[in-house]
């Protein structure tokens, strides 16, 4: 945050007399600010609805979708854009004046950076004009053209919408891979993949021989993964001459692109954009979703057709803003014009994404509730009038907590030109700005921080590490992260033995870096081989990967909530998972079974195909799967990989605290070991809403910690004690400050 203090810093909270309270100003403003996200669910059940899935307002969304489309069936000409035929659309996007320009450049050029406002073809069209040249054809070999995306979503959508432009289905001549799920085959050779999905193939496969070409998109993004992957894929084109490299923008970042990548040509995409109406608030907004939902209903009431795009921060504040206008427009009754309210966030199921882009009906207005993927990521036709309340939800990574948690904080002035910039594409537009034009200019970075310079390192720096990256000081990072970020990451290696004292990968640290997922549960499989039960814990690492099992309908809380209770294990969650499972593969993975039981399938479904996936990465690296139900075992396993989350209950009030450095966090009512008055107990994750709650949490014996977490923790000589440590026993082993420092000098071999 630029200036703490500032109006749009005080609109995420809850008023001004809030902000003169402040004594520590980030904390509160991070607390308030989850308060704010949760303000519209007073009941208090934060993590409740964090966990509830979205099955009620499926229903409700597919209700009017099937609606629609029987009115569509009704009149057909309203849907005037499906009757231009697809060669047709191609021909109409801005970059299809550039498609020579393009192709030549590729040919003359290593590296090449494209910049264009969103919607104007990068995405689907560049990989198609290399493909239909022919230009994967090196050495009699054909070879693939790679495009990332930052986000999965973006990865899955395009693929299907240019294999629907080629004629084919997904998994053929065009595919997809992200964490998990694999559309591709043999015929393949237009593929889209997440960011990370590329960075891991890295690691088998440093000189990026598979490809002939490589574009990684959305840029301006600054992922992390795309990130690392500037510096890996300038590497491998040096080591690998026939491969070209393409970075496309959607914001004038170019020259700093351009500029690393040994100054390569910039094309600008022309846009086609119309004129947009800036209208800024007068006064700060003290409630910016309520504001929004105002809004919305203004628009709809006062102003000429055109569809229209809210930006809010996540699913949760979409489902409440998609309720809230819901009810309104019913108790409005006949009194206005129909609307069509549609949500897009990241993880909306597959079948209600191509939704989005249909266009609305004659007659209706359709109302976009999208987070910020609606930015650049997807392009949605119609949209004629923007609201953006200027916040976003990132994940931000606090060294000294050591820490991830999501906040929402002010979007960049970037973001907001992006934001503002989707109601000019198929007319003039307007956009509302929930916020001053002193605060759009006195409280918004010009650009977005990379998410490098602000998220847990960790697994990037083990994945650099596994690839023979040792100096990380000199890997060439754009935009180097900073020193205490990158030395707490070392540190947590560390003590997972992931790297030795001189900061060297181990045997079992190259082990890990195997595993998709974070290093604490990499770990945590490794040693559930050495205990014989990676079976259990594959099912329940598979279970953790799903977002939600339970489900909890309003009406049936108290069935749903017995029901649950009947797979409590006394120990806690990560076991109530695993009988979850066995229940369910017992039934013969039965669908009645988890209706019966108040079990999401899909969530079933999924955590089948994944440990399915878990399987065969432990078959290719002959790592034995055995089983072993001793409770005492699985968590024994648990607790080699997340001993860091460790928090112990205070005999007094009752409150956990972290051992790490003492912040209170909470066992929410809905987890397993609720009520149970357990001493020590291993979290999985951290959620921060209107406190900090531990996300899956289990009981454990602290008396395992110094055997299996040797570098972290110490059985401690009781004359060397203070009282309070007597009482804990078990201390942690460094001082985190200073040993950090010492890890990090070691392993920068400064
Ligand atoms: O990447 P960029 O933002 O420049 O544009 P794009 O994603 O290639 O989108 C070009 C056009 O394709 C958009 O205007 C959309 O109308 C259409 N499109 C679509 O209909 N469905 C998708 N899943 C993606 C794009
Ligand atoms: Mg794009």
């Amino acid at each position: 945050l630029k200036n703490p203090e500032g109006s749009l810093s005080r609109a995420a909270m809850t008023g001004s007399k809030l902000a003169q309270q402040m004594k520590d100003e980030k904390n509160s403003l991070q607390k308030e600010q989850g308060r704010l996200l949760r303000k519209h669910d007073e009941s208090g059940a934060a993590l409740d609805a964090i966990l509830k899935k979205d099955k009620k307002r499926q229903e409700a969304t597919e209700d009017v979708i099937s609606q629609w489309r029987r009115k569509q069936k009704a009149n057909p000409k309203a849907n005037k854009l499906s009757k231009m035929s697809i060669p047709e659309t191609r021909k109409t996007l801005p970059i299809y004046s550039m498609r020579a320009e393009l192709v030549s450049a590729v040919r003359d050029n290593q590296f090449l950076v494209i910049v264009g406002e969103t919607g104007s073809g990068k995405t689907t069209q560049i990989v198609q004009y290399m493909y239909e040249e022919g230009i994967m054809l090196r050495d009699g070999q054909e070879k693939l053209i790679g495009c990332t995306q930052p986000r999965r979503v973006a990865a899955v959508s395009v693929a299907a919408r240019v294999a629907e432009e080629m004629g084919c289905k997904v998994g053929q001549k065009v595919g997809y891979t992200i964490r998990f799920e694999d559309m591709t085959s043999a015929d393949t050779k237009i593929k889209y993949m997440t960011d990370g999905i590329l960075q891991r193939e890295a690691l088998l496969d440093p000189a990026m021989l598979k490809y002939l070409l490589i574009m990684l998109d959305e840029a301006h993004e600054r992922t992390i993964a795309t990130d690392v992957l500037f510096t890996l894929l300038k590497d491998a084109a040096s080591k690998n001459p026939s491969l070209k490299v393409i970075v496309t923008s959607a914001t004038l970042d170019s020259e700093k692109f351009s500029h690393f990548f040994n100054d390569c040509p910039v094309i600008k995409i022309p846009g086609r954009t119309f004129p947009v109406k800036i209208d800024f608030s007068r006064e700060p907004e003290p409630d910016y979703l309520a504001a929004a939902l105002d809004c919305v209903m203004q628009i709809h009431v006062a102003e000429p057709d055109g569809d229209i795009l809210v930006f809010l921060t996540g699913q949760e504040e979409i489902e409440t803003g998609f309720d809230a206008l819901t009810n309104r427009m019913k108790k409005l009754g006949g009194a206005v014009p129909e609307l069509l309210i549609v949500p897009v966030y990241a993880a909306l199921p597959s079948e209600l994404q191509a939704k989005v882009f249909e266009p609305a009906p004659e007659g209706m207005r359709k109302v976009i509730l999208a987070t910020n993927i609606a930015e650049t990521s997807i392009t949605i036709d119609g949209v004629k009038y923007v609201v953006d309340p200027g916040f976003v939800k990132i994940n931000a990574y606090d060294p000294k907590l050591g820490m991830d948690s999501l906040v929402v904080s002010p979007i960049s002035q970037a973001q907001a030109n992006q934001r503002s910039g989707r109601a000019g594409r198929t007319g003039p537009g307007k956009c509302y700005r929930l916020y001053t034009e002193a605060a759009f200019h006195n409280e918004m970075l010009p650009n977005t921080i990379p998410e490098i310079q602000r998220q847990n390192l960790s697994a990037t720096i083990l994945m650099l590490k596994a690839m023979g990256i040792h100096d990380l000081m000199n890997f060439g990072f754009m935009d180097p992260p900073p020193p205490q970020t990158m030395a707490n990451a070392l540190h947590e290696l560390y003590t997972l033995d992931a790297l030795d004292d001189n900061g060297y990968l181990t045997g079992i640290g190259r082990k890990m870096a195997d595993f998709p997922m974070e290093p604490a549960l990499a770990k945590t499989v490794l040693a559930s081989v050495d205990h014989g039960c990676a079976s259990e814990i594959l099912t329940i690492v598979a279970m953790l990967s799903v977002q939600t099992v339970f489900y909890r309908p309003k009406e049936k809380q108290a069935a749903a909530d017995q029901r649950k209770q009947r797979f409590h294990s006394i120990h806690g969650d990560h076991l109530t998972y695993l009988n979850v499972y066995r229940a369910w593969e017992l039934s013969g993975r039965s669908s009645r079974w988890c209706k019966d039981n108040f079990i999401y399938e899909r969530s079933m479904k999924r955590a089948y195909d994944v440990r399915g996936q878990l399987m065969a990465i432990m078959a290719r690296f002959k790592l034995s799967v055995l089983s072993n139900d001793n409770n005492n075992t699985i968590r024994r396993a648990f607790c080699s990989g997340f001993f860091r989350n460790l928090a112990r209950r205070d005999p007094q009030d009752g409150v956990y605290n972290t051992l790490f450095d003492q912040t209170p966090v909470h066992l929410h009512p809905s987890l397993a070991l609720f009520g149970k008055s357990v001493e020590y107990v291993i979290y999985h994750t951290l959620l921060l809403t209107t406190k900090e709650y531990m996300h899956c949490s289990t009981a454990i014996d602290p008396r395992w910690l110094p055997e299996l977490a040797p570098k972290f923790f110490r059985k401690s000589d009781p004359a060397n004690l203070s009282d309070r440590q007597k009482r804990e026993k078990i201390v942690p082993l460094f001082n985190k400050y200073a040993e950090n420092q010492d890890a990090w000098r070691l392993s920068a071999q400064v």
